[in-house]
């Protein structure tokens, strides 16, 4: 930068106090100060990943192509096929796009990405909301190798083996992590339910060495809502009940301690590992059984996502960013192995895009409530998938 000139005006001798000098200064003042300004900014727009691709805004863009795949696609899970459910305002939510603070952040283009990854798999362990991306990643990548099949081996809940490339991706639906299970009482009647917080569970305790990519979760289990008071969780290690007994959220803490810790002993150092953060619900107007409902016609502004969110004002969805606290806090130490996948925020703007009332099956609303929960497909998870291949790609080596 040159400020010599600019110097040499403003230290002029005030004698010659000439208007004609004054005019010439600001002129060149205002001339540096809008270069100045001007620089920085321009050559950052289009440059490429590693930055934060987690944090930015939604962009209303409906000129953006349309998404990879449709209602036909084979992976679909019926309650989130919203194209098939006829969820109003399919094409509004997939007009948005996601643009990061300060890169760009391109579609993934699915045959790159599969050569990129040819004789590789990829593993999802955790609840539903895990299930939720791969079901998107799946579709997509099907997009360029159509004669993809259905692989439900070693233990998995759903995924698909892709021909072409010599890939799989599939998920090990595993909602705690940790193994448990139901107990009979005395009586012969199921009551409480025993955590052993030190074992993985055994839909993936084994099956960690046949991934190269492996992205875990977990969250959305740990709450009353799932395991009420009069059938608790009761936790147990090294196969003896924990005294004194921990609460549900004490629990969770230990059990995640233990999963991290199992997955830095077990799994293969070279093995490239994501925890992904929780995903915000959206129930507006009461919790998912009194009536919430996520009617929204757009995603939400900026200064909502607190009142929203925030546990301090205590609304029926505080829970995605206590948990998220959790998470970061025994994550924190292993950073450099496991990478955080933080979708939640991102995910808060779009109170728009869930399955709500379209759940493609009569009396779903009126047992279950709306989902305000998962996400239509295509949805917001293809922005997940964008930025997880993103990520997978620019931390894998090129072979
Ligand atoms: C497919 O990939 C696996 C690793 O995931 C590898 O062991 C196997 O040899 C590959 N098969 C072919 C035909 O290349
Ligand atoms: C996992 O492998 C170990 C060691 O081979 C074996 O003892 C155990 O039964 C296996 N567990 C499951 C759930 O497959
Ligand atoms: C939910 O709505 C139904 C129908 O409008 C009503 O009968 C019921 O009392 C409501 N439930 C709650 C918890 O508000």
């Amino acid at each position: 930068m040159e400020f010599g000139s600019r110097r040499t005006y403003t230290t002029m001798p005030s004698k010659l106090r000439s208007s004609r000098l004054l005019l010439i200064s600001l002129l060149l003042l205002l001339f540096y100060s809008t270069t100045l300004l001007r620089r920085p900014t321009t050559p950052n727009i289009l440059s490429p990943p590693p930055c934060d691709l987690f944090s930015g805004r939604w962009v209303y863009t409906p000129e953006t192509p349309k998404p990879l795949y449709d209602e036909t696609c084979p992976f679909h899970r019926n309650a989130w096929n919203c194209l098939k459910n006829k969820r109003e305002n399919m094409e509004v939510i997939n007009s948005w796009r996601w643009v990061p603070d300060g890169c760009g952040l391109s579609r993934i283009d699915p045959t790159r990405f599969l050569g990129r990854m040819r004789n590789k798999n990829i593993g999802f362990v955790g609840d539903s909301l895990n299930e939720n991306l791969v079901v998107s990643l799946l579709c997509i990548l099907r997009v360029a190798d159509p004669s993809a099949v259905k692989w439900k081996k070693k233990k998995a809940w759903r995924g698909a083996y892709f021909p072409k490339f010599n890939v799989t991706v599939a998920y090990h639906r595993s909602v705690l992590l940790a193994k448990y299970n139901r107990e009979a009482n005395e009586d012969g009647v199921k009551g409480a339910y025993r955590v052993d917080v030190d074992v993985p569970a055994d839909e993936w305790i084994n099956v960690t060495s046949f991934y190269h990519v492996l992205i875990f979760n977990s969250g959305h289990w740990w709450g009353y809502d799932k395991f009420p008071k009069e059938t608790p969780l009761v936790f147990y290690r090294k196969g003896k009940p924990i005294h004194p007994p921990l609460d549900i959220i004490q629990g969770f803490e230990v059990v995640l301690q233990h999963m991290v810790s199992y997955i830095q002993r077990q799994v293969p150092a070279k093995t490239l590992k994501f925890w992904r953060l929780q995903s915000p619900r959206h129930f507006y107007g009461g919790d998912w059984n009194q009536n919430g409902s996520c009617l929204l016609d757009k995603p939400l502004a900026k200064d909502q996502l607190d009142l929203w969110f925030d546990p301090r004002n205590n609304g029926v969805n505080k829970e995605a960013r206590r948990i998220n606290q959790i998470i970061k806090s025994e994550l924190q130490n292993t950073e450099s192995e496991i990478k955080l996948l933080d979708l939640t925020h991102l995910s808060e703007y779009r109170a728009d895009a869930h399955p709500a009332i379209w759940l493609g099956k009569q009396d779903a609303v009126a047992i279950w409530g709306q989902d305000c929960m998962h996400w239509c497909l295509p949805g917001v998870p293809d922005t997940w998938v964008d930025i997880l291949a993103e990520l997978i790609l620019s931390n894998s080596k090129t072979e």
